[in-house]
């Protein structure tokens, strides 16, 4: 008998496949992340900072609040940094959910939300999305019983990009006043769908989102939440006061003042060169899902084979599995030319 509650001991730990990922002799299509380094002004103001001597200081975050609060369109009170979204995920399922409570979470989705509501022992209610109705509202709604606390929308949802719109949101969360819903915006700049206009009217709606995806510093660790501002004030009790890098801080502020940056990516990622996938898949008749994030998931025949195929000409995309076991391959769509590259290995391996 260990010295940890049984049902830790009884867990698997959240071990993405992180091993041999190296950029300089891959092109890493896996995990989502921006596939060209940051900016010229974030490197520069990372090295300023580590110049000025102030390592041995503990983190101080300035005005970062009012800043994310301009760029969302919220009070800087509605806004709480965290340790890349995970974090945020983290906290907002441990301060509002007990041991026994009930935790919605439509499936497949993004690890990490199963992943804390094992560590706090919820009971676990997964209905499916569907390729061609995405959330499952219905069905979400249906499973809401007294004992739920919680109910997580992963807006675009991660594997399958498919999201729920605005509506859709405020309508689940006026119907359940009392179920907390967890909104991931992680893909936020991709999607440009957000819920964050309707945080007074749905003081329920807790939203999380992060500087890893179309910012380009998942390295860095550096996500918030944005919330009514009671709901901010509670999570502050639970966050600790230097959970975000400094570092972290730093290369956000220089990544907000150079907005264009990302925006010129974002635009030929899902300008260019996500149509570019979209149409030579559609093409070869090759199903894939929906998506409103800078990833498909696609369906060939022989998944298997196509990705070991695609690893054999330097390409990682990630497989994973659907409800039904079928495995399709997430392609995480980059620049044009690395979608050109894509495309002419896809054509080999299918
Ligand atoms: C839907 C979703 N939410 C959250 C995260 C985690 O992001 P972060 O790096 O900010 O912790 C990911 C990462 O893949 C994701 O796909």
């Amino acid at each position: 008998m260990g010295i940890f509650k049984d049902h830790i001991e009884a867990m698997a730990a959240y071990t993405p496949p992180l091993e041999g990922r190296n950029p300089d002799d891959f092109t890493l299509l896996d995990f989502n992340e921006r596939t060209i380094p940051v900016s010229q002004a974030i490197k520069q103001a990372l090295v300023d900072y580590v110049q000025g001597n102030r390592l041995q200081q503990y983190p101080h975050y300035g005005d970062i609040c009012d800043r994310l609060a301009q760029y969302c369109g919220v009070q800087a009170d509605q806004v709480m940094v965290t340790n890349g979204s995970d974090q945020g995920i983290d906290l907002i399922i441990r301060a509002c959910c007990r041991e026994g409570d009930e935790i919605i979470i439509p499936a497949p989705s993004f690890a990490m939300y199963e992943q804390v509501a094992k560590v706090e022992n919820l009971k676990i209610i997964k209905p499916i999305y569907e390729r061609e109705s995405g959330y499952p509202l219905a069905e979400v709604k249906a499973a809401i019983t007294a004992r739920t606390k919680m109910i997580v929308v992963s807006n675009p949802n991660n594997p399958c990009g498919t999201l729920l719109n605005p509506d859709g949101i405020v309508n689940l969360a006026s119907s359940a006043p009392d179920v907390a819903i967890l909104v991931d915006e992680c893909y936020y700049e991709y999607s440009q769908c957000t819920v964050a206009h309707a945080l007074d009217r749905c003081p329920n709606i807790v939203i999380t989102r992060t500087f890893s995806k179309t910012w380009g510093i998942p390295s860095l660790r550096f996500g918030y939440v944005l919330a009514a501002k009671e709901n901010i004030q509670a999570l502050l009790n639970v966050r600790g006061p230097y959970d975000i890098n400094q570092l972290a801080v730093v290369a956000a502020v220089a990544a907000l003042d150079n907005p264009e940056y990302t925006e010129q990516y974002v635009a030929e990622v899902m300008g260019q060169a996500k149509p570019k996938l979209e149409g030579f898949l559609t093409e070869r008749g090759i199903e894939f899902w929906p998506s409103a994030a800078n990833y498909l998931w696609v369906f060939p025949d022989r998944p298997e084979a196509v990705n070991k195929c695609l690893q054999q000409a330097t390409i990682l995309v990630r497989p994973k599995a659907d409800a039904d076991g079928r495995v399709g391959l997430r392609m995480t769509v980059g620049t044009c030319e690395q979608t050109e590259q894509l495309i002419s290995i896809l054509e080999q391996c299918l």
